[in-house]
């Protein structure tokens, strides 16, 4: 099947209903574009699990923040098609800010308390409100069956999984595990804003995350002692600023204790020269 591109909802929403009619399951990405082999690997995923996939590419407005990069986040649409293409999209759905915001102010939010006010919704207020409330438009225009998110925004899937479950909407989510470059760094197209020294830099998240891994698979056990491994290997890195380094539950995001018979997962975020970088590790049992 070619690659069709819709600028419009009614174009995308005609497109999915033949597909739908032909008994096709529908599969959706949701992206921002400048796509990275992450993004292609939530595609590959998709098109393995679904008939009929959907890549939606649309730098989101609403979850930047004032002093955010929304003007000079990276767009890179026609390396982006090809992207799609390779991995096996069908539809590419590309709306202006126009069509997904009609002019005049939004009236209509989807807020997800609690997940969303913690980590990066502390640091990033009306961040995850953003996200939701362009989630849930998307998903009702495209309708999708299953959709695919990356663990590597670990706390956006599980707001958007709190959001599908009390709204009651009929989507799937599947979290696809975060995929890295050969160093450890977590593909994000953010890593473009990094000079060749603050790249090298940048590998000390997934550096903080396999030691915090290492300790507990050798039997660590206190959440503070994880921490501390994850804040002092971070900060031993001269070009990078913590933000947080934390052990939380991996469901409610609550701060532990003790990581006996818990699903905890070690979350990071550090600056970086110019970007702002997040990774994160389900811990061992
Ligand atoms: P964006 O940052 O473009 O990411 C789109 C999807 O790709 C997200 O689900 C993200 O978690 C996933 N992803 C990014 N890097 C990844 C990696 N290294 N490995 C695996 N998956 C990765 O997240 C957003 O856009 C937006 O908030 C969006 C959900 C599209 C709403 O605007």
């Amino acid at each position: 099947m070619s690659l069709t591109i819709a600028e419009s909802i009614e174009a995308v929403r005609s497109q999915v209903a033949v597909a739908k009619a032909a008994g096709l399951s529908v599969g959706f990405v949701p992206t921002m574009g400048a796509l990275h082999r992450g993004h292609a690997t939530l595609v590959e995923e998709a098109t393995k699990a679904c008939d009929y996939v959907v890549v939606s590419i649309f730098v989101n407005p609403t979850q930047f923040g004032p002093n955010e990069d929304f003007s000079r986040y990276p767009r890179t649409f026609v390396a982006d098609r090809a992207v799609c293409e390779e991995a096996g999209a069908d539809l590419i759905f590309l709306p202006d800010v126009a069509t997904m915001y009609p002019p005049g102010p939004p009236a209509t939010f989807v807020e997800v308390p609690g997940l969303s006010d913690v980590f990066e919704g502390a640091i990033r207020p009306g961040h995850f409100r953003g996200v939701a409330t362009v989630v849930l438009k998307l998903f009702g225009i495209v309708c999708p069956n299953l959709a695919f998110f990356g663990q590597k925004d670990f706390q956006q899937q599980l707001v958007l999984r709190r959001m599908v479950t009390d709204l009651n909407f009929p989507v799937q989510l599947v979290t696809v595990p975060t995929v890295r470059e050969d160093d450890g760094l977590a593909m994000s197209s953010r890593n473009r804003y990094l000079s060749a020294e603050e790249r090298q830099a940048a590998r000390v998240l997934s550096q903080a995350l396999r030691l915090a891994e290492d300790a507990v698979r050798s039997g660590e056990r206190s959440a503070d002692r994880v921490r501390q491994i994850l804040a002092s290997t971070v900060q031993s890195e001269r070009l990078a600023t913590l933000d947080y380094g934390d052990v939380v539950d991996a469901l409610t995001l609550e701060p532990l204790t003790d990581l006996t018979g818990r699903r905890a997962v070690a979350l990071l975020a550090a600056r970086v020269g110019p970007a702002r970088l997040i990774d994160n590790a389900i811990l061992p049992d």
